[in-house]
């Protein structure tokens, strides 16, 4: 046991001490909040271990607080929660648990503090500070969390085979904490992950996506979806990824290892943007580049992989459980535009490709650049620069034309209803095509952003088309 005593700020360790000297038990604070304050961050969520039942302690907490009403009680787990002023106080009591095979759900039995902490998943994480009154803030560190706190290794305290089979959202949790601290997971935990990586199976897909995340969320991502590839974990979540992996050569000619290029456009992304759904559209950016690939005339090829990797996002979300919702339209919009830009910032940069460009990512377009600009890899540094250099010129060609045209929430001025209001149509096909003609022109600056002169157009268009306008009592001036 360290001897160090700890100086405690946060004001609800005192009111937290005297419930357990009321009522006769032992109260520890544990786990993140003890391992953060050792490393001097900041960590928001309380955890606390107690003698007896955590539930009946939280009770009588929670009551001394004068917040009955802002507890959760997880009856199967034996653990409750109190929201206290925008932080996440959880009280559970020792336990010895065994976890049933087949889920994640331990079966609970009653233990001592020490018990309580070897069956927690890292050393680091194990560390418990007492707040009862004989050795109030006395650190008690059985496994050695300090020692690798110090050396910046991640370990198990018991057999790492155990605990990850334990629990085997731990094994995501070892990488996460790895990415966040820049530690380094100690060579025995990451065997055992390789061994035990099949048991991820029995955890819900919402659980890995959230560690996932949490992993894309951190200043190097790429460790981690290194360290989650080698131990073969990558595969079994993601194996679209997967498939990004490895370089093919014929005829002497090799493309480049996709997975690896993939990795680094998310890195770069990551020093831009904290945004995680761009982070995942650059995670996605290439992802049908393998069913894509081909070997024409001397050179490898990938047509259209950005439109077929679009159609592949629903799925790949739907198998990860992920919502379809807005955030999945915006990868998939992302994924689909990722080459968009590159024909505009290599070419003469024209007012109409790029107005065209602004029309078509709309409020995305910011984000879509900084994945255009990750997406630039290349080792030749003379290339690299010339290709970013013409994003700079893309992007002041687009606050000049956003200065003269508004066009990122432009809406062409004639719409649907009023053509066929004019033209006495019902829904049909010539309807969308006036419409994206005079959108079309407007753009390509054919003619002016004006009602009418879109007004003007539609009249010549339906005119071709032998459509006589019934009335023109819809002219009015914009
Ligand atoms: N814990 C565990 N096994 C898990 C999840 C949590 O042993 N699968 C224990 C660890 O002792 C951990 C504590 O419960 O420190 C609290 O878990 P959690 O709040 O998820 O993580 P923190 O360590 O607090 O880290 P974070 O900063 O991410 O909240």
């Amino acid at each position: 046991m360290t001897e160090k005593k700890f100086k405690l700020e946060h004001p609800v360790f005192r009111i937290i001490s005297l419930t357990a000297k009321e009522s006769g038990t032992k109260v520890y604070v544990i786990g993140g909040y003890v391992r953060d304050l050792l490393l001097k961050k900041e960590c928001k969520d309380l955890d606390f271990v107690v003698r007896g039942s955590g539930i009946d302690f939280a009770r009588k907490v929670a009551k001394k607080l004068k917040c009955d009403k802002e507890i959760a009680v997880y009856k199967n787990f034996g653990t409750a929660m109190i929201h206290y002023k925008g932080v996440e106080l959880e009280f559970v009591g020792a336990r010895k648990e065994s976890y049933n095979r087949n889920s994640r759900k331990p079966i609970v039995e009653e233990g001592t503090l020490e018990d309580d902490q070897k069956r927690r998943d890292f050393t680091i994480n194990a560390l418990a500070i007492s707040l009862n009154e004989e050795d109030y803030g006395q650190l008690t560190d059985p496994f050695g969390g300090v020692e690798d706190l110090e050396n910046k290794i991640i370990k198990t305290p018991l057999n790492p085979d155990e605990t990850f089979s334990d629990d085997p959202l731990r094994m995501l949790r070892a990488i996460r904490f790895a990415c966040r601290l820049g530690f380094r997971i100690q060579e025995e935990t990451f065997e055992a992950i390789k061994k035990n990586k099949d048991r991820i199976e029995i955890v819900s897909k919402e659980r890995i996506v959230d560690e996932i995340s949490k992993i894309m969320l951190t200043e190097k991502p790429s460790k981690g979806f290194l360290m989650l590839d080698k131990c073969g974990l990558l595969e079994k979540i993601i194996p679209e990824l997967s498939k990004l992996k490895g370089v093919e050569i014929r005829e002497g000619k090799g493309h480049k290892d996709n997975f690896l290029h993939t990795l680094q456009v998310l890195d770069n992304v990551a020093i831009s943007s904290q945004n995680l759904w761009l982070r995942f559209a650059a995670l996605f950016h290439d992802i049908a580049k393998p069913l894509t690939k081909k070997f024409i005339g001397g050179t490898w090829t990938f047509h259209n992989h950005e439109f077929i990797g679009a159609k592949m996002i629903p799925q790949i979300f739907k198998n990860l459980k992920m919502p379809l919702n807005e955030k999945m339209k915006y990868v998939k919009k992302l994924v689909g535009m990722h080459h968009r830009a590159i024909p505009i910032s290599n070419d003469e940069i024209t007012d109409s490709a790029v107005r065209r460009l602004m029309y078509d990512a709309g409020e995305d377009l910011d984000d879509l650049l900084i994945l255009c600009e990750a997406d630039i890899t290349s080792k030749i540094e003379e290339k690299k620069q010339k290709f970013l250099n013409n994003y700079q010129i893309v992007r002041k060609k687009i606050k000049e034309l956003e200065q003269k045209d508004f066009v990122r929430t432009w809406q062409p001025p004639v719409d649907g209803n009023l053509i066929m209001e004019t033209f006495n149509l019902k829904p049909c096909r010539i309807v969308g095509e006036i419409k994206d003609t005079i959108k079309d022109s407007i753009l390509d600056g054919k003619i002016e952003n004006t009602y009418e002169a879109a007004y003007k157009l539609m009249i010549e268009l339906g005119e071709k088309r032998n459509l006589k306008p019934v009335s023109t009592q819809n002219e009015k001036t914009s």
